[in-house]
């Protein structure tokens, strides 16, 4: 094991991140690392020992809800966070299949047309001019207008909902008392909404939820709103960044685009490998439930474990030229959506729209090209999420 590590590290940008990596190189896959509030943890950056953590029972994922290290009050902690990814097996099981019975491929398959439309639709807003943000026209608001009709939000409320959304999934930068605010309306909205579900049941996903059951089992009222918190956190921003890391990568590596565009079949790989070079989600969240060891580190009960897929999606021990973005790249078990109990759920979503947004802006404008250079992009300044606050581009 090398020195002890900060979690600045992994706010650092693309190139100093791949200076660390290279630094530790022979260090071993575990590393020490402290956050910014001084708690101690480690950090896993080998690609097998981050597949090893993330099905490792002892190994749990925890979420709350906190601004500036206070927490909400209990109430809206339990309708916000009693969701899945807060929990093992068997209560775990439990919820991912009450879940998949609503959240089926078929249902995600349905949304195919509407995320083409939408893509199109936000495409011809940016078409007159010479330049564009594809963060800003495309990659941010394609996946909420996807979960917005994914969930049945009546289209009055889509404002109301948006804000609340930026709110919550901005935790950690937002005081408190914003953030239990945006919460409690949100929630209180929610329960109103399922009610109305409940009566007068939609084709949409939350009329589904509401609905599921297995045998006497059912989902409560604070599961369900939890479950939507989850799926709005974990499939908003997250999407945001597959779109905007992949086309970035696309346009920083021309090679690579016009070996896209010869073989446009390579969509899914391109999509694949975006998911791998510069993964969304650059850390899954886990605390020991008891004393284990990793890779010969013995870690005691209740330590902080932050699994990068990142890095792990970099290692040279499992990809060849890993610090290369490939759009050819063949065998390609990258970890992006997690592994395990816990992978993604809406991973054939994200990289649907993955493959129509990306897709969509490389045939419709053949002379698109970075404004900027890669290396001057700012990136998203947070441990959890990997991804760029704009890309601007000229399309023409
Ligand atoms: C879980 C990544 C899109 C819903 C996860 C995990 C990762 C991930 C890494 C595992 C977290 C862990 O083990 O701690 C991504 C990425 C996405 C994406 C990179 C986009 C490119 C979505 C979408 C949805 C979604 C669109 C739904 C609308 C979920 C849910 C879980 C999850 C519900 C928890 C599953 C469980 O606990 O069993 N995602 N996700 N994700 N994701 Fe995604």
């Amino acid at each position: 094991m090398s020195e002890t590590l900060s979690t600045s590290v992994l706010l650092a940008d693309a190139a100093e991140q791949r200076a660390w990596r290279a630094k530790l190189r022979g260090a071993g896959p575990v590393h020490r690392i402290t956050t910014q509030s001084g708690e101690t943890g480690w950090l896993i950056v080998g690609h097998e020992e981050a597949r090893n953590a993330l099905v490792d029972l002892r190994l749990q994922g925890r979420t709350a809800t906190v601004g500036h290290g206070r927490r909400m009050p209990e109430d809206l902690e339990r309708a916000l966070n009693s969701h899945m990814l807060n929990v093992g097996p068997p209560d775990h099981t439990r919820l991912r299949r009450l879940v998949s019975a609503a959240f089926t491929r078929r249902r995600i398959e349905q949304m195919r047309p509407r995320i083409q439309e939408l893509t199109d639709e936000l495409l011809d807003g940016l078409a007159g001019a010479d330049e564009a943000d594809l963060v800003a026209g495309l990659a941010l608001p394609l996946p909420m207008r996807v979960l917005v009709d994914l969930f049945g939000i009546p289209a009055e409320d889509c404002a109301d909902f948006n804000v609340w959304t930026k709110v919550l999934t901005s935790a950690g930068a937002v005081d408190l008392d914003r953030l239990t605010t945006a919460a409690g309306e949100m929630v209180a909205y929610l329960r109103g909404l399922l009610d109305r579900k409940r009566q007068v049941p939609e084709s949409d996903l939350l009329s589904a939820l509401v609905a599921v059951r297995d045998g006497a089992d059912r989902l409560s009222d604070d599961e369900l709103t939890s479950m939507v918190y989850l799926l709005l956190t974990a499939g908003y921003e997250t999407t945001v960044n597959l779109i905007g890391n992949g086309l970035l990568n696309l346009l920083a590596n021309p090679e690579q685009l016009v070996a896209f565009k010869a073989d446009p079949d390579l969509l899914p790989q391109v999509v694949e490998e975006a998911m791998r070079f510069d993964s969304p989600v650059q850390i899954a969240v886990r605390h020991s439930t008891e004393p284990v060891e990793i890779a010969g580190q013995a870690i005691p009960s209740g330590a902080l474990i932050l699994v990068s897929l990142l890095w792990a999606n970099r290692d040279p021990d499992r990809f060849t030229e890993p610090e290369v973005f490939r759009v050819d790249r063949q065998d390609n078990p990258q970890l992006g959506f997690g592994y395990g109990f816990h992978h993604c759920i809406g991973a054939p979503l994200a990289r649907m729209e993955g493959t129509v947004a990306i897709g969509t802006v490389i045939r419709r404008f053949p002379a698109l090209r970075l404004a900027h250079p890669a290396s001057s992009l700012t990136w998203r300044a947070s441990m959890v999420m990997h991804g760029l606050t704009a890309l601007p581009v000229h399309l023409r």
